[in-house]
């Protein structure tokens, strides 16, 4: 007898979700009984040990595997390379908290297969489906998001937040070059990035309850909302981190006006001195205000953040004397000088944006420790 052909893919991103994710990939199998079937855990190397939970199902089970990402944060991207590890033709990605209703499944496919669509899409938000228990702030913030959605996708989804879905890979394939990776939304980030209207329906279900441990969404993730939709918008002109580090540089300057007038009007302190106390200031405010938002995915912890502060300082030093050197030579050379000003301020922070994100923010290993060699 023929072995069956590989029908489905389950991805499962997890943080710290070691608890629930067992639970979940026996779950699957119970339900995806009659259905050829793999489950992906992508793990962004968790210090619960989810990876190694999941392994020691794996060494038993051929349906279950594990990518352990080492290094790396981001749950678009870990859908989207859990996603490409696959060869099923139709692949869904669910959370590992048991929120989303996995009853589902078997129902996504059905209707993926026999209607050709693109995408199917577990919905809170239509006939049927409910927030569950969520609380008001984050119901209204998600109406907010569902609204900015618009701008990007040219089309009515009802849930475009929604981490629960299933589609073709034939659609992923026409997509993955143009997908963004940026931040928690794999499915407005998919639905924008074709080039054609998607096809697609929505099923309803409850959004249940987390089983076991905790969210991992919190503010900052509404402006990694912002910046996929930015990146959608006008990626291909500037890069998307680049306009936040601008904003937050643009906020240094307002800051570093304030302190000199208040240095100099209510300190009395001579204006050289006021000068450098000031932008000694909002160099060190950028670079934590940086390290928290421009580059949370790469942030530096504990002895790195003293390094990695020397090495902004030196670099927004050089940063600053190119500033100059530009803005002086476009004066000579009759530019008006508010424009001489500009282009110094682009082509420093320019230089800044580069220098820090090849060195401070630079990828880096997390250094682990050696498991104890077998005596
Ligand atoms: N690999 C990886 N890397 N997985 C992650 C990361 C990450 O950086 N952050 C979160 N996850 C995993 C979690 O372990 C969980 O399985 C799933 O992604 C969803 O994370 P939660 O922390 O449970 O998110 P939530 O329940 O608050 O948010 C839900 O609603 C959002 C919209 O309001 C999810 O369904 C989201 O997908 C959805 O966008
Ligand atoms: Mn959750």
């Amino acid at each position: 007898m023929p072995a069956a052909l590989l029908q489905l893919a389950v991805v499962v991103p997890t943080f710290n979700e070691r608890a629930n994710v067992i639970e979940l990939i026996a779950r699957l199998h119970a339900l995806l009984r009659d259905i050829d079937h793999e489950i992906i855990v992508v793990d962004d190397d968790s210090p619960d040990g989810t990876a190694e939970a999941v392994r020691e199902v794996a060494r038993e089970d051929r349906r279950v595997r594990v990518l352990q990402r080492v290094g790396r944060r981001g749950l678009s991207s870990a859908c989207i390379e859990g996603m490409m590890t696959t060869a099923a033709p139709a692949i869904a990605v669910i959370d590992a908290d048991l929120q989303h209703d996995e009853t589902l499944l078997p129902q996504m496919l059905e209707r993926l297969t026999s209607e050709s669509l693109d995408l199917v899409i577990g919905t809170r938000n239509a006939g049927g489906g409910s927030m569950g228990s969520f609380a008001e702030s984050r119901v209204r913030l998600s109406e907010a998001g569902r609204t900015l959605s618009r701008l990007v996708t040219h089309s009515e989804l009802s849930d475009p937040m929604s981490g629960f879905f299933m589609l073709d890979r034939r659609f992923l394939e026409e997509v993955i070059g143009s997908l963004s990776g940026v931040g928690f939304k794999i499915l407005l980030d998919l639905i924008a990035s074709s080039a054609r209207p998607v096809r697609f329906v929505e099923i309803p279900y409850h959004f249940r309850e987390r089983l076991h441990g905790e969210s991992k969404l919190d503010v900052v993730v509404g402006l990694e909302y912002l910046l996929l939709l930015i990146d959608k918008k006008i990626g291909d002109l500037i890069p998307p981190r680049f306009v936040v580090f601008g904003a937050v540089g643009g906020a240094g300057v307002v800051l570093h006006l304030a302190i000199l007038w208040a240095l100099l009007r209510l300190g009395g302190q001579r204006f050289l001195v006021a000068q450098a106390v000031a932008a000694f200031v909002v160099m060190t405010v950028n670079f934590f205000v940086n390290n928290a938002l421009t580059w949370r995915d790469r942030r530096l912890r504990g002895r790195a953040v003293m390094l990695g502060l020397l090495q902004f300082y030196a670099a927004c030093a050089i940063g600053a004397f190119v500033n100059v050197r530009v803005a002086a030579y476009a004066i000579q050379h009759g530019t008006p000088w508010y424009l001489a000003g500009l282009a110094g301020l682009l082509v420093g922070s320019v230089w800044n944006f580069a220098v820090t994100a090849a060195t401070t923010w630079r990828v880096r290993r997390r250094r682990r420790a050696r498991p104890a060699a077998a005596a």
